[in-house]
Formats: C-alpha cells, sequence, structure tokens
C-alpha cells in the first residue's frame, strides 16, 4: 500500500514565525501508555436505514479498508431514535416495512422482520449491537426480536433496549407512573435485563444515554445486582449541535486543546464502568447533530476524527461508534450512494496510524496547544508510528502557517512519512475538493484512487524534524 518515492528533496524550510515544539520518543512504551481496542473506530448505523445500507457498495468497501488496515473488522451498532419506534413482525418478508413522504425523511413508525438479522448476520467478522425498543413499552415483542437476533446471528455481540432514554417525552409508553427520572429508567432497565435475559444471555449494553445529567455511575447503583447481564455501557456524544438554530463552531470542533478537554469528561464513567469488570463505548457519536451545521463535511471533521479517537483510547473508551444517518440526508456520513466524504479521509489515516499491529497509544505533548503527537507502540512495546496533528484552524484566505516538530530519541535514520492534507479546513470532498492521503483518494464507491506516496524525512542523530501545516496531519514512520 505504501509507495515510497525518494524525491532526496528536504522540504523542511525554516520559518520565523513557524511554531517549533522538540518531542522526545520513548524508545519503550511508557507505563501511561493506553491500550488500543482493535474496534477502536466503529460503526453506528441509523437502525431503519441499516437494510439500505447493505445495497450501498461503499458500506462493505470502506468497512473493509478499516478491516484491512486495523487487522480486525470495526464493530457495527445498528440502532438511533428509529429503534425506539419499531416494532418486530414474525410474519414480515422484509427486512423493514415503512412509509416516508421524503427520502430524506425518517419514519415515524416502522416494522422489521426476520430477515434483518439475516442481513445483519453477513456483517462478516464484526461484534454487531443491535438496538431494540423499550420507548413502546412492549417487552414481549423486543424479546421475540432479541431472541431472532440471537438465533440467527453468529456475530450477535449485544443488545441494547431502547435509545437515548434520557429524552423519552411525557407521552412515552414506558413512563407509566408520573415521573420519568435516571432512577426510573434505571429500575426498567433492571427489569427488562431480569425479564429477558434468561432467553438471551448476558448480553445487553445499558445506558445508551445522550444527556450528560444522565451518568452512567449512577446507572450502575440503581442496575444492583442485575449488572451480571449487561456486557457494556453506552454514552452518546456529540460535540456539537445546530438544533434549534444551534450554531456550529468549526475552529472549536477541530481544536486539539478543546478536544482534549471535551473527551476527558468521560474519563471518570469510563473508569466507574472499568471497576465493574464492562467495557465502555461511546456507542454513537459523531461531529455535529441536526444536519451537521456546515461543519461535518469538512476536511476539518476528518482532522477532529482523527485526534478525538486517539483521545478517546487515551481517556478509556474501549470503542467509538461513529454514526451514520439516513442515506443521502446526512452531513456527517463518511459514505453515501455517491461519494466518500471528507471524514473519511480521517477514519482512514487514523486507522492507518494505528495499524494491525498497534497496541497502545501514548500522547507526548501536554494537551494545551494546537499541537498534538501522539506514537503507537507494537505488543512488544517498540515504538512504530507517530502522528502530528496541527490543528491550527486554516480557512484557505490567509497565509497557511506551519509547525516544526523534532521528534528525538529515533533509533535510526531515514524515517519515512505520510501527509493528510486538503487546501483548507473548509475543504469538501462533495463540492470537489482534493482531500488526500499521499495522494490517494477515495471514489464514490469508497475505492482507493491512486497509490500513496510517503516522503522522505530529514533525519541525524536520532532526530527526524518534519513541517505540518495548519489544518494537517502527518503519521512518521519510526
Ligand atoms: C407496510 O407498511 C404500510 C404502512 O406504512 C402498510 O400499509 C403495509 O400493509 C405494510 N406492508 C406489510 C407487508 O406489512
Amino acid at each position: 500500500m505504501l509507495h515510497p518515492i525518494q524525491t532526496g528533496v528536504c522540504f523542511v524550510v525554516l520559518v520565523t514565525s513557524a511554531l517549533a515544539q522538540t518531542f522526545a520518543v520513548p524508545a519503550t512504551k511508557p507505563a501511561s501508555a493506553a491500550r488500543v481496542d482493535s474496534a477502536l473506530l466503529s460503526l453506528s448505523l441509523e437502525f431503519f436505514a441499516f437494510p439500505g445500507y447493505t445495497q450501498v457498495t461503499s458500506t462493505s468497501v470502506c468497512m473493509n479498508h478499516i478491516a484491512t488496515l486495523r487487522g480486525h473488522a470495526p464493530a457495527v451498532r445498528i440502532g438511533g431514535t428509529t429503534q425506539d419506534r419499531a416494532t418486530y413482525s414474525l410474519n414480515l418478508a422484509e427486512a423493514v416495512n415503512y412509509t416516508v413522504a421524503s427520502s430524506a425523511d425518517a419514519p415515524t413508525s416502522l416494522t422489521f422482520g426476520p430477515s434483518f438479522f439475516s442481513l445483519a448476520a453477513g456483517l462478516k467478522g464484526a461484534d454487531v449491537t443491535i438496538g431494540l425498543n423499550r420507548q413502546l413499552n412492549n417487552m414481549a415483542n423486543s424479546l421475540q426480536a432479541a431472541v431472532q437476533a440471537k438465533n440467527s446471528m453468529t456475530n450477535l455481540y449485544a443488545i441494547e433496549i431502547g435509545n437515548e432514554p434520557d429524552l423519552y417525552g411525557s407521552g412515552s409508553p414506558i413512563i407509566t407512573t408520573g415521573t420519568w427520572s435516571p432512577i426510573a429508567d434505571g429500575q426498567s432497565e433492571q427489569s427488562w435485563q431480569n425479564a429477558m435475559s434468561s432467553s438471551t444471555g448476558d448480553i445487553f449494553q445499558a445506558g445508551v444515554y445522550l444527556s450528560n445529567s444522565w451518568n452512567i455511575p449512577s446507572l450502575i447503583t440503581t442496575l444492583g445486582s442485575a449488572i451480571r447481564h449487561t456486557k457494556t455501557f453506552s454514552r452518546h456524544s456529540y460535540p456539537q449541535s445546530a438544533c434549534n438554530g444551534a450554531s456550529t463552531n468549526l475552529p472549536s470542533l477541530m481544536s486539539h486543546s478543546s478536544i482534549v478537554t471535551y473527551v476527558a469528561q468521560y474519563a471518570s464513567e469510563a473508569s466507574a464502568v472499568h471497576a465493574a469488570g464492562k467495557q465502555y463505548f461511546l456507542g454513537e457519536t459523531n461531529s455535529a447533530t441536526c444536519g451537521g451545521g456546515g461543519i461535518s463535511p469538512t476536511f476539518g471533521a476528518a482532522l477532529w476524527i482523527v485526534d478525538y479517537v486517539l483521545q478517546g483510547a487515551l481517556h478509556g473508551v474501549d470503542r467509538l461508534y461513529f454514526h451514520q444517518g439516513t442515506i443521502g440526508n446526512c452531513a456527517y456520513c463518511f459514505w453515501g450512494r455517491f461519494t466518500t466524504g471528507a471524514p473519511f479521509y480521517g477514519v482512514y489515516f487514523v486507522s492507518q496510524f494505528l495499524g494491525t499491529d498497534g497496541v497502545s497509544i501514548v500522547m507526548l505533548d501536554s494537551g494545551t496547544s494546537s499541537l498534538a503527537t501522539y506514537v503507537v507502540y507494537s505488543s512488544a512495546g517498540a515504538p512504530l508510528r507517530a502522528l502530528i496533528y496541527n490543528s491550527a484552524y486554516y480557512d484557505g484566505t490567509t497565509t497557511r502557517s506551519s509547525a516544526i516538530v523534532t521528534l528525538t530519541g529515533l533509533s535510526n535514520t531515514g524515517k519515512q512519512s505520510l501527509r493528510l492534507t486538503a487546501p483548507a479546513a473548509t475543504s469538501r470532498v462533495d463540492e470537489g475538493a482534493a482531500v488526500t492521503i499521499g495522494g490517494l483518494t477515495f471514489d464514490g464507491n469508497c475505492n482507493s484512487v491512486g497509490s500513496e506516496t510517503v516522503e522522505v524525512v530529514s533525519a541525524s542523530g536520532g532526530e527526524a524534524i518534519v513541517s505540518v501545516k495548519a489544518s494537517e496531519a502527518l503519521i512518521v514512520f519510526l
């Protein structure tokens, strides 16, 4: 996949205004290194749209890229708002049935049949989590679906019962008594897990909260001994929102220090989940809700993904499931029917950084500036690759600044690097901009076009010097 060219050109130009920083690369894995799950970067597919995704060429092609780069398929969670609008129908021949006024709409109610789970069983090599309905308060129906999932999917990993119950409105059938609260929800999750687990096994993904005021440590307390039926805990996370006219901000989304601060909020929740012996996932996440506010399809969002995924691992998030919504009406989606969006370039790049051999990472910077520097280590504790992300915002209108980064403590000289770049943070593939990874691009079906060209890195005496422009990222092969 790597296609080196030996240009012999030393491209580093010391610009007086450039940010210059030096980082010592630990020669062996530090004790502080964070474990990287083999499915750290995973996918969430909106429930009603899932059968449609299996008909889109890019779905398997994009997922195969991640699987090849990481040596393990990304996990898939099938769920979202429409899981709580769905009713299982044993006699339905189609995977899903619903009516919408426009193909851009999500259905307000739908039915799904046994073939829904046959399609899910076809996600080979993936851990698949199925999101079922709790809001409609029809446990018998959700149990029937869960049993069908268990019987037809060898890749079934977990079952969610309810999506974002913190948002259940007062008219929700599940709210049978006066007030809905974290305690009421926890008791509901407890009783559903207790009732269903004898048929399904102990495979529930609990929580699935969006609101930060509904927290997982409290849920753990409320679940009590029912936690033995819980396999994983999920929290949903969207750093920004365009809902109800809220404005979005791309410089803030992609800012390294902002990403560090944002993800750090999950560290204590992750610790509590790990202390309970379970895994902690951002089970549905992406950049901005309610249409993305113009920032979600940009190259800046691709850079955000790179940094956000690595910060997730550093703060105890075992997996991040990036949500893919309505096909053809989804600003943050990695792919659709016609375009592989800029965000997928970030997915590909961070997957290549972690590789098939990367098992743990460290951050070398303090997390307080625009410059991020990470190192990924092998199972033997040897440094494999460094990733440098210059999150300074470049909108394409002024002079583009650069960071000059010196890596020291390297074992030998003659390094190579791979650059993720675009004309500006605002660049969009769907508007024709050239987002590239060492020159590599993707066509509308997610097939790679061209090959990656690495750069020769100026290096001597165990030191390598690289230049990373504002709104750009670079992998250095160590
Ligand atoms: C599919 O749903 C529509 C309502 O949206 C309903 O009229 C129709 O009978 C359903 N088809 C099947 C096969 O259940």
